[in-house]
């Protein structure tokens, strides 16, 4: 099968062409794709076709499944296929999941490697997905704070009470089955590419070890002020048929609600299970 792959910005992505993941791959192919995430963090693999069930099978190409958080959230007659939509009003306000800079379910001990969105229906303009590379922005921190941060572990919960944003409606029985708090080192070695990167979350970070929260907060708001700037960035915008597939180890990522409401926004959405994370 040609399958090429092509660099998309010098930090974050890599566009990849000329692969049907409905199919069987090869082992080179399969191992190329796993090559190629590990390295730039975020895969549009573009011209895809999926019913839920194809999705599936694309997903783990690069890795096992991993449930969501909200078991009652998913696409008709797919349990374990989960969607994001801009259709949730709560208490008026419309959710937009992941409308801020974030890493997917770092709540869990064991947060998930990967999560991968197919779309299914998008706005006629905007809605673009951004992301950003933590080992770029952790190799730029002064010294100064690379030796500040090295050893701290951050409490991460289901929704910190200093949230920017609300994760909408969640049911008993979900809530229920969600692990302990995860605590995370802020600063995290990938097991893969073993580079070190920033690993920050201020929708699940309500506490630093140690640390008063108040600091904590100005903490979490000084390293997400440099690792947002445009410089670590790639966007991604949506085309029919793109599957995108991204590295919560390497990149934290959010979606802009810049469309028009009465458009309708439509991504499955799959994740893939990861490790505790390790420091440096
Ligand atoms: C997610 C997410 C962003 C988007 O699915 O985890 O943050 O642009 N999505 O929909
Ligand atoms: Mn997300």
């Amino acid at each position: 099968m040609a399958c090429t792959i092509m660099q998309l910005t010098e930090h974050v992505g890599a566009e990849v062409r000329g692969v049907d993941l409905r199919e069987p791959i090869d082992a080179d192919t399969h191992a190329a794709l796993n090559r190629a995430f590990v390295a730039h963090h975020v895969l549009v693999i573009r011209d895809q076709d999926y019913t839920p069930e194809n999705f599936k099978t694309a997903a783990q190409v690069f890795g096992e499944l991993q449930q969501h958080d909200k078991k009652e959230h998913h696409v008709p007659g797919h349990p374990d296929v989960y969607y994001v939509a801009n259709d949730e009003i709560v208490n008026g306000k419309r959710i937009i999941p992941g409308e801020t800079f974030h890493t997917d379910h770092s709540n869990h001990p064991r947060p998930p490697k990967a999560t991968t969105l197919f779309a299914v229906q998008l706005p006629s303009r905007g809605g673009d997905t951004q992301y950003v590379s933590m080992h770029r922005a952790y190799d730029d921190l002064p010294q100064s704070m690379k030796d500040r941060i090295k050893d701290l572990r951050a409490v991460h919960v289901y929704q910190s009470k200093y949230s920017p944003r609300s994760l909408g409606k969640i049911d008993a029985a979900s809530l229920q089955d969600i692990p302990p708090p995860g605590v995370h080192p802020l600063v995290r070695r990938h097991p893969e590419n073993q580079r070190p990167a920033l690993y920050l979350n201020p929708v699940r970070i309500e506490a630093i070890e140690g640390m008063a929260d108040r600091d904590a907060l100005a903490l979490i708001e000084e390293l997400m002020a440099h690792a947002t700037q445009p410089r670590y960035e790639y966007r991604h915008r949506w085309r029919h048929g793109d599957m995108v597939i991204w590295d919560n180890r390497s990149v934290m990522h959010q979606a802009n609600p810049d469309y028009d409401m009465a458009e309708r926004r439509y991504l499955y959405r799959l994740m893939l299970k990861g490790t505790a994370p390790i420091g440096i």
